[in-house]
């Protein structure tokens, strides 16, 4: 697909063989990173819980990605039964052997697979978790995961990624919503608000539990490359998030609750009213944590760009028209300073 296409701009500065963290008993200086000494003064509330059947929930919504860029959801329609299927499922799979999980690796041009976190490439220490990515169908890999029963995995995968489409798409319209954005602004969204073509894709993680969390980093720090991403985290703490003038904020895992965060893109088209929240997750002396993560975002090759309605003459375009593909493109090419590279320059 295309928007594979724009991850191969990633630069590759380090080819590190996938550890197998179950043999390491102490953390090798690859994976030890500067003293994390804000960890112990990450802060553990403030990130707001929102109740999608609160009659407010439109404005909670608007005001949560004002200040925060990010907020919890519940009562969100997703059944705590197929939440549990994909916990099992992604539980399942990171517990295969290594050389089994190395079947179905990442090819190195490619978005799809098993293998270190994908942002790895940018940082010279390496972090303390696996991942997997599903762009597309998971049968490819799934069939060498599980030779004998792959469908059953796939159901789970195929049938969670169709609801957390759906949701992100309600909450985007939701957090646009809030900006006064109705169905006919966004010009890729059908009449009736449709939104066909749309890409998402899941990033399951595993953060196995570490002999020394403190100096070990499970994910580094990096906004989201997407409009909006909805994170399902299990009952293990682990995700931050920078809020400017706190510092590092633990977003707590609440039962049935799911994480909804801003991302590059939707700080794009909102012209900078949602900031794209930096976040992280830190990893645990004695437990493992797993994380399941929806990338969504608009189709790959339509341009989107600051919405008319929220452009004035007090409110200047922030950011030039581009494309999904094309800002992965250039993400690759300025990591951590992605939005920066496409203002518009005055
Ligand atoms: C992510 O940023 O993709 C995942 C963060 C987490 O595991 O909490
Ligand atoms: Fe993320």
């Amino acid at each position: 697909s295309t928007l594979s296409d724009a991850f191969k701009g990633h630069p590759v500065h380090h080819h590190h063989k996938h550890p197998d963290f179950t043999s390491l008993q102490e953390l090798p200086d690859s994976y030890a990173w500067t003293q994390l000494d804000e960890n112990s003064t990450a802060v553990c509330e403030g990130v707001p819980v929102i109740d999608l059947h609160d009659p407010n929930a439109l404005q909670l919504i608007g005001h949560a990605c004002k200040t925060w860029g990010v907020f919890q959801i519940i009562n969100h329609g997703i059944s705590t039964s197929l939440l549990e299927k994909i916990e099992s499922t992604s539980r399942s799979l990171f517990s295969l052997p290594i050389q089994q999980k190395l079947k179905a690796s990442r090819p190195p041009d490619g978005v799809s697979g098993y293998g270190l976190a994908r942002i790895s490439s940018f940082f010279s220490k390496l972090m303390w978790s696996e991942g997997f990515t599903i762009a597309g169908s998971p049968l490819d890999h799934f069939c060498q995961l599980w030779p004998e029963n792959y469908s059953q995995y796939c159901d789970v995968i195929d049938e969670y990624e169709r609801e957390m489409k759906n949701l992100a798409g309600r909450l985007m319209w939701l957090m646009l919503g809030s900006l006064g954005i109705t169905k006919g602004d966004i010009k890729w969204a059908g009449p009736k608000g449709e939104l066909k073509d749309t890409c998402s894709a899941l990033q399951l993680n595993y953060y196995p539990a570490c002999p020394d969390p403190d100096r070990a980093m499970g994910l580094a720090a990096h906004t989201d490359s997407t409009l909006l991403t909805i994170l399902y985290q299990n009952t293990t703490s682990g995700l931050q998030v920078l809020k400017e003038g706190t510092g590092w904020v633990t977003v707590p895992p609440i039962s049935g609750g799911l994480v909804v965060n801003v991302g590059d893109l939707l700080h794009i088209i909102s012209n900078g009213a949602y900031p794209s929240v930096l976040h992280r997750a830190v990893v645990n002396r004695t437990k493992n944590r797993l994380s399941i993560a929806c990338l969504y975002g608009p189709p790959s090759n339509v341009q989107i760009s600051p919405l008319p309605k929220l452009v004035g003459p007090s409110h200047p375009p922030l950011y030039r028209p581009i494309t999904w593909s094309e800002y992965l493109g250039n993400k690759a090419k300025h990591f951590n300073k992605a939005l920066s590279s496409v203002r518009v320059c005055t």
